[in-house]
């Protein structure tokens, strides 16, 4: 985002909080040793620089009302208010509001108490996918395969302190099948204007084994949507739920994440929402913009999106993270990072958990590099990201090899329910 931001010429100066060392390398930009999250020194700092729009990226910060703060003092601000960001901070809001909007959604209960949801799991047919209810960084949902795993799962979160105030109450849904795409579109609070579709790979190992992560690599676009498909989900999934948030007095103005799942039976269904732009299928999809982001930007912030549709390079763009020794059980940092290539037209190494010190690069978080090429086809975009890997090493270095080889399309649902079928099935929410 920092990226594009930059680049735009109505950009004349760009401030990060805190920035990482790819960030910093950017023209235009300078990096403040502020955290994310310390919502009155971000409020002080755009003060004291008179900024004339401000962007946040990360969820945790929109939750914590940086966008009300930011608004109180007569900024411009591009995120949701922490009302209208409850979409992605609580899984219970969000599923409430899409059953109570008819957006299509797995069958679901919300429960706080132990007995109540082993009395749910053992009532439903088959497995149930256990959710946190709060933040947990991509990692708080767990998808059983068992009965036994889900209530495991759920005694976990609810007595275990798994994720802590996050696992206290737990979303229980069933398990849906099919593949996953994930939608983004720009919201000023009415209108919305959709970006590029990708897929994003979020299990740990080629193959899609091993635990869930933040995500591991993405492309863009998704080969299962085209132009229709993806009008009719603006129209049957973001369009309503953009109403119910405003008609609840949570009008959202900032990006709005549809996780899809592509169901055989029941068409598109979500899996998530979330407030913000997603990591790593943005690097992906700011890769493909042919568009100067900034206007956009300011026009959510504003309320007054620009009209039309956002242009897009022909081609497809493939992001290949690069992960710490551990990732993400036990992560390694410290690690001093070589290799790195000159950004290109068509490849850019976007840094995540790094940081400088002195003149050598050490890795500093689980998720350490998204390296992102775009190409002709997904062939070509892929061979130039993993050539460009194969120069790059740190100790501890693993990614997944597979990224964008999902390529069958058989058994996608794109099916809208038969008429008079119901989006949500009947008997839920069960809240307890
Ligand atoms: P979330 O953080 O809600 O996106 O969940 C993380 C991942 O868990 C998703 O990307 C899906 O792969 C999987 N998942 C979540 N909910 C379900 C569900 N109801 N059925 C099947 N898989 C799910
Ligand atoms: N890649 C998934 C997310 O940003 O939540």
């Amino acid at each position: 985002m920092a990226w594009r931001i930059a680049a735009s010429p109505l950009c004349e100066k760009l401030i990060v909080a805190p920035g990482n060392p790819g960030i910093a390398a950017e023209p235009k930009v300078t990096c403040i040793p502020v955290a994310a999250d310390a919502v009155p020194e971000l409020v002080a700092a755009a003060v004291s620089e008179k900024a004339d729009l401000v962007v946040c990226g990360p969820e945790v910060a929109l939750c914590a009302g940086l966008g009300d703060a930011m608004r109180a003092a007569g900024l411009p601000f591009f995120g949701p208010s922490r009302a209208a960001a409850e979409i992605e901070g609580s899984k219970a809001f969000a599923k409430r509001l899409m059953y109570q909007a008819g957006v299509p959604t797995a069958a679901f209960g919300v429960f706080d108490d132990l007995g109540a949801a082993e009395a749910f799991i053992d009532a439903q047919p088959g497995p149930v996918v256990v959710k946190a209810d709060g933040l947990a960084a991509g990692k708080g949902v767990v998808v059983a395969s068992s009965k036994q795993e889900s209530r495991l799962a759920a005694r976990h979160m609810l007595t275990g302190g798994a994720f802590g105030g996050a696992g206290r109450r737990v979303v229980l849904e069933q398990r849906l099948t099919g593949r996953e795409v994930s939608l983004l579109a720009l919201c000023d609070g009415e209108r919305l204007a959709l970006l590029p579709s990708s897929e994003d790979h979020k299990t740990l190992r080629d193959g899609d084994q091993g635990p869930n992560t933040g995500g591991m690599g993405t492309y863009s676009p998704s080969p299962l949507l085209d132009a229709a498909a993806e009008q009719r989900i603006l129209e049957t999934i973001f369009r309503p739920t953009v109403i119910a948030l405003a008609a609840a007095g949570r009008p959202f103005q900032g990006l709005l994440y549809g996780g899809l799942m592509l169901t055989p039976d029941r068409g598109p269904m979500v899996i998530e929402w979330n407030c913000r732009f997603g990591d790593p299928e943005t690097q992906s999809v700011l890769m493909r913009l042919d568009e100067d982001l900034l206007p956009w930007l300011a026009g959510v912030a504003a309320g007054r999106l620009p009209s039309g549709a956002l242009r897009v390079k022909p081609g497809t763009a493939c992001c290949v993270v690069l992960a710490a020794d551990g990732y993400p059980e036990r992560t390694r940092l410290g690690d001093p990072i070589t290799g790195l290539p000159a950004p290109a037209d068509d490849l850019r190494v976007f840094h995540a958990g790094t940081r400088r010190d002195g003149d050598r690069l050490l890795t500093a978080g689980g998720r350490v590099l998204g390296v992102t090429a775009r190409g002709a086809d997904l062939g070509a975009a892929r061979a130039r990201a993993y050539d460009a890997i194969q120069k790059i090493a740190f100790d501890g270095m693993h990614f997944r090899r597979d990224i964008g080889l999902r390529l069958d399309v058989a058994g996608v649902g794109l099916a809208e329910p038969a008429a008079g079928g119901e989006r949500n099935p009947p008997g839920v929410p069960g809240d307890h």
